[in-house]
């Protein structure tokens, strides 16, 4: 993509996910309805479809070749990454929304022909916006973030992992998975996918390991990671998929490669 286009391209999507934060800062004060989607755990609520429908009908109408492919499904039916496409998590941390009234953010990544061109993650209440631009860095409410650049050991990191998945899951080993968390200076959870990237990106963690997240959950957060200097690949270091749901490794480049062949290992 063009320089210039793209640019234009960040500050118009930039400025569409602070006016949503803002909406939904405003509307969450009234009640608002809260539903479940797969199992009880998996909330959804008036205001996520509102912020999707928004980005909807702003890209559909400034541009009309562009795609979007978002979790609420108002976007478009995506099978390729053609073109361009904006894939959009409108609310990233439903259930801290829901409980907590923090903790959540608007998670936009711009693809074209695949490629990730523009990350934006924004917390909205704490109002942060993390950003990132391919090959022109990542920033934190515009101040560039260097922090990757230090060396960093597994033995003095920080790596975000979920205990429902440590505990039990399909994908990998959780003796290994076990293993490392002994290894690690310490571990937390933060219950959204979008900050766990961009906290990866700030270099307040130093990894955030998942097994099972969509593409909107990443696609602004890769962008970012990337341009911070970190590095994401599916748990066991295999490129992510785009269009399908991905085990997640996103880190510090320095410990990436220990964590995939020290204590990933496949279940048979
Ligand atoms: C969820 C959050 C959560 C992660 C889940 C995601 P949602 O997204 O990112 O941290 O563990 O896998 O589905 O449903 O709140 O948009
Ligand atoms: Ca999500
Ligand atoms: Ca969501």
């Amino acid at each position: 993509m063009e320089t210039q286009t793209k640019q234009k391209l960040f500050e118009q999507a930039s400025s569409w996910v602070l006016e949503a934060g803002e909406n939904i800062r405003q509307q969450m004060e009234q009640p608002f309805k809260v539903e479940t989607k797969a199992g009880p755990n998996d909330l959804v609520t008036e205001l996520d479809k509102e912020t999707e429908k928004f980005f909807v009908e702003k890209i559909n109408s400034t541009y009309p070749d562009h795609k979007l492919f978002g979790e609420e499904g108002f976007g478009d039916e995506i099978k390729t990454l053609d073109g361009t496409v904006w894939i959009v998590d409108p609310i990233d941390g439903t259930m801290n929304f829901v409980h907590q009234k923090r903790n959540f953010a608007i998670s936009v990544g711009i693809y074209q022909d695949g490629v990730g061109e523009i990350g934006i993650i924004y917390d909205v209440m704490a109002d942060v916006l993390y950003t990132g631009i391919r090959g022109e860095g990542a920033y934190k409410n515009g101040k560039r973030l260097d922090s990757l650049s230090k060396p960093q050991s597994l033995e003095s990191s920080i790596l975000c992992i979920n205990s429902f998945w440590a505990l039990r899951n399909k994908r990998v080993s959780e003796e290994g998975i076990h293993r490392l968390v002994e290894k690690v200076r310490g571990t937390r959870s933060f219950g959204s996918a979008a900050l766990e990237f961009a906290y990866v990106a700030e270099g307040i963690i130093d990894g955030y390991l998942t097994m099972s997240l969509m593409p909107w959950d990443i696609a602004a957060g890769i962008v970012i990671v990337d341009e911070a200097g970190g590095i994401t690949t599916q748990a066991d270091g295999e490129p992510v998929n785009m269009l399908e749901k991905n085990s997640i490794l996103t880190s510090h480049k320095d410990i990436h490669k220990e964590i995939v062949s020290e204590y990933i290992e496949l279940k048979k």
